[in-house]
């Protein structure tokens, strides 16, 4: 398939290969600062950068909207595609409704609508990632391009679901706590260990058993450790106190060990 990218940040990073890795040709490559642009596609076969967001003259048939969630109906406001062309986002949050409605306002020739939302985290600079084993969950405005995203999906993944925009939202609520809060509270421990002149990789066996035996565990708060699970109060009470210069973390600690707390009260 014919493809664009408008967006040369975290996602496309990853996915513009694996799609040409998949028979997938990436005709051109939008994004706001050139250089963004440039690096991008310096990692494909032949994309060009596009410097603008009008496409009416594209050989593209599907476009691939990976820009911040917040910014997409401003994108679709300067968006020109060619007729009859597909526009999906990769957004783990916005509805497929939003994405049609602001086609119907900003479009002057019809355009379908789909969502490629890659429930995995990115970042861009790592290593092309495998998509093999990423989900992918879409949804499409009608059924011809829903068949071409699922066989899109299918190419370069193992794991394609057709997902609906609720579903999809609460998938991506669960992996903010799962995965951007996790991360959140490890770069926390980095910076109690560093601070004090101790070594974070010391933390590191108990975080891989953390999370491994977490994803073994048919609920992971069957597994569940430490004071706020054991009810040792006088502990928590020492931690908070050590926390006493750094009021947000132990604001955090609290609301964290209260949640645990009450979880396993009988
Ligand atoms: N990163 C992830 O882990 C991940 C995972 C799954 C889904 N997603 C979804 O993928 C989409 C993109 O996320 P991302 O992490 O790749 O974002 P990102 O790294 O911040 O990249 C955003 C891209 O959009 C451009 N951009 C930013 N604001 C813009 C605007 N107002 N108008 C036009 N272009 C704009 C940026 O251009 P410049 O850099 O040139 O300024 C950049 O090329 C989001 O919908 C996100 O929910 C992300």
């Amino acid at each position: 398939m014919e493809i664009s990218f408008i967006g040369a940040g975290n996602l496309a990073w990853h996915l513009a290969p694996a799609l040409e890795n998949a028979g997938h040709h990436i005709n051109e490559v939008y994004s706001r600062q050139l250089q963004h642009t440039r690096q991008l596609v310096s990692y494909l076969y032949d994309a060009r950068t596009h410097s603008d967001l009008n496409f009416a003259d594209s050989p593209s048939q599907l476009f691939i909207l990976a820009v911040p969630d917040d910014a997409i109906e401003a994108v679709c406001a300067r968006l020109v595609l060619p007729e009859n062309s597909i526009l999906v986002h990769t957004s783990g949050s916005q509805s497929l409704r939003a994405l049609q409605n602001w086609v119907t306002v900003y479009s002057d020739v019809p355009v379908q609508t789909g969502v490629f939302y890659a429930l995995q985290t990115f970042s861009k600079g790592q290593s092309f990632m495998d998509f093999n084993e990423i989900p992918l969950c879409l949804e499409a405005s009608d059924k011809e391009t829903e068949d071409l995203l699922v066989k899109l999906g299918q190419d370069v993944s193992d794991i394609v679901y057709l997902i609906t925009s609720a579903e999809r939202r609460t998938l991506h609520l669960a992996a903010v706590f799962a995965c951007n809060f996790t991360n959140h509270l490890l770069a926390i421990a980095h910076d109690l260990t560093t601070d004090n002149g101790l070594e974070f990789d010391l933390l590191q066996p108990i975080i891989r058993e953390t999370i491994r035996k977490g994803l073994a565990a048919s609920d992971p708060a069957d597994v569940q450790t430490g004071p706020a699970r054991r009810g040792d109060l006088t502990t928590i009470e020492s931690h908070l106190a050590q926390l006493e210069q750094q009021p947000r973390l132990a604001e955090i600690y609290q609301i964290i060990s209260e949640n645990i707390q009450q979880r396993y009260i009988k």
